[in-house]
């Protein structure tokens, strides 16, 4: 009867944990959604070549707006030796997850990526050499103002947008680069 009782409460233990999971993973995917870009993790591939275009270095500080997972971060620091990297991302779990992943990483890689749980609109750009955005051109849109005037503040800053340009921006170069999810070519730009 006793054990009947606690397997009964284990089972219902772990029922509500797995409705609280996929009720926390869901309202993460809403909130990525109404901000205006979906938690859509960037091909490597893509990442790998937008990285080169920016010709990061190790007196990089690279601001990923929108940064997911944290991808994106890890490889500028790992890969291509960007001094600093910075995310900000408003979404709970992939901002959970790229806490996470950071925790795998050694100890001196740690220290030089920051994770904020912020909106992009609240990002200080001051500290950034290099920006890199993958988001939808409505956000784009709404985001320019605040990269132009970053732009004008620091004219040495670049700025790297995958798959969708800048409205209002004239990009110094773009290339087309393989995406293996799409199966097809995308455009990089840089700014
Ligand atoms: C297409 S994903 C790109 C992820 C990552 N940068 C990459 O390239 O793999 C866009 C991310 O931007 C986040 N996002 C959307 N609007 C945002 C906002 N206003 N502030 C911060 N993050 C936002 C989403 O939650 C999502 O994780």
């Amino acid at each position: 009867m006793i054990i009947s009782i606690i397997l009964a409460v284990l089972l219902v233990t772990v029922w509500l944990l797995a409705v609280l999971y996929m009720m926390f993973i869901s309202v993460s995917y809403v909130i990525s959604d109404l901000k205006g870009a979906p938690f859509v993790p960037n091909d490597d591939n893509v990442i790998r070549t937008a990285l080169k275009l920016l010709r990061l270095s190790s007196k990089d500080v690279l601001v990923d707006l929108g940064s997911g997972n944290g991808k994106v971060l890890f490889e500028a620091v790992k890969n291509f030796e960007a001094k600093n990297a910075v995310g900000y991302e408003i979404s709970p779990w992939p901002f959970l997850l790229s806490i996470l992943k950071r925790r795998r990483l050694p100890k001196s890689v740690q220290g030089r990526i920051k994770l904020h749980r912020k909106s992009i609109f609240n990002a200080d750009l001051n500290e950034a050499d290099v920006v890199y955005v993958y988001l939808f051109p409505k956000l784009l849109k709404k985001l320019a103002p605040m990269l132009l005037k970053a732009k004008r503040e620091n004219r040495n800053l670049r700025i790297v947008s995958c798959v969708f340009q800048i409205k209002g921006m004239n990009p110094k170069k773009t290339i087309e680069v393989y995406h293996y999810g799409f199966r097809k070519d995308v455009t990089i730009y840089l700014y």
